[in-house]
């Protein structure tokens, strides 16, 4: 039996481990009674409700670009995964919970009080990208750079780390919704067609290239023709999906760039020796890692499985905490933090 667990808290998706053992994989989504103010499902069965809320049902996402947006969403939604995993259990586990760089001391207090609020004892909180970087096997221990970038839903984390920690680390607001809005906006311009963000997702994980594709693929979007208001059914091509997304590819290649200029140059050294370690849901578009290999001129390694790096990393931490000795890592509660 388990005691602690892992959780990745993201803004599409939260995952909850127990060491290597995988417990949850859902949609961080809540649908909400408003009438009756409880909510009604979560996750996959939530998720169906986003962008068919009506005056009573509201699918509601309470991660924003990494943040808690809406608190008690998230502390309903964290119960129920929670005691869905834990079950009867007498004592209250622990739980190690990956968060975005560069947070606020509020933001910070807001995720360690939603979880304990969800049944948790005490809460030690890991950068993602530092567990990103142990999810990918990379050993920063040593003297030696290595950058290590997360393109999730709502953000891009980006980090350096030599010595056990981190060298040089930015979370950006920028990811995989900013492709679906983006697909949203060229369907209006150019197709005079509205469609959800909904579709616009599966248009993106199904045809959608950060690079032009030498065959061509099309797809039909549902939505609605903005001329006549009736419902409508547009042919859309794959090179015309990798127009719509460019502006938020190069947006994401400049994030690492970014944060490349800002490295010290031993570290940029070792970094082009070694290359990128590419993690998150976003990294699965296709041409993601080319393009970005090829704006800044350095090889991509793409993480075995890109959407549960950051939780199978946690999971790692959990075993192996001198991992994480450079840090201020220790599990803590609210009131220690007030
Ligand atoms: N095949 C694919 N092609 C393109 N994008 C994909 C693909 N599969 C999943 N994604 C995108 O990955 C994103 C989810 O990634 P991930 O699970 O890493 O996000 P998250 O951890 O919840 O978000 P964040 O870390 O930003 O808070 C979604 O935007 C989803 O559309
Ligand atoms: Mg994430």
């Amino acid at each position: 039996m388990f005691s602690d667990i892992g959780i990745d808290l993201g803004t599409a998706k939260t995952v909850i481990v127990s060491g290597k053992t995988l417990l949850l994989s859902e949609p961080s989504v809540v649908l909400m009674d408003q009438y009756d103010e409880v909510p009604v499902s979560f996750g996959r069965y939530a998720q169906r409700a986003l962008g068919r809320s009506t005056d009573r049902y509201q699918a509601v996402e309470p991660i924003e670009r990494g943040v808690i947006a809406n608190y008690d969403a998230a502390e309903l939604m964290l119960n129920q995964y929670i005691s869905r995993v834990v079950g009867k259990k007498l004592t209250k586990p622990r739980a190690v919970l990956a968060i975005p760089s560069g947070l606020t001391a509020v933001q910070h207090r807001s995720f360690i009080d939603a979880v304990q609020a969800a049944g948790i004892r005490g809460v030690c909180t890991v950068e993602s990208s530092i567990a990103a970087a142990l999810g990918m096997g990379i050993d920063f221990k040593k003297p030696h750079g290595s950058i290590v970038v997360d393109v999730g839903a709502g953000t891009t984390d980006v980090a350096v780390l030599s010595m056990g920690g981190l060298s040089r680390c930015e979370t950006t607001k920028i990811g995989g919704v900013d492709l679906d809005d983006a697909i949203v906006r060229y369907m209006r311009r150019e197709h005079n067609h509205a469609i959800g963000r909904a579709s616009a997702r599966a248009i993106k994980e199904q045809i959608g290239s950060a690079q032009p594709r030498p065959i061509e693929v099309v797809m039909m979007a549902k939505g609605i023709d903005l001329t006549t208001g009736l419902p409508s059914r547009v042919e859309v091509t794959a090179n015309e999906v990798c127009d719509a997304m460019s502006d938020v590819i190069r947006d994401i290649c400049r994030a690492v760039q970014s944060v490349v200029n800002n490295t010290p140059p031993e570290l940029v050294g070792d970094i082009s020796e070694d290359g990128i370690y590419l993690s998150g849901g976003t990294a699965l578009l296709h041409g993601l890692a080319e393009t970005l290999s090829g704006f800044l001129g350095v090889n991509v390694h793409l993480a075995k499985n890109v959407q549960l790096n950051v939780a199978k990393g946690i999971g790692i931490a959990m075993n192996h905490f001198d991992l994480l000795e450079n840090g201020d890592y220790r599990f803590v509660t609210i009131q220690d933090l007030l």
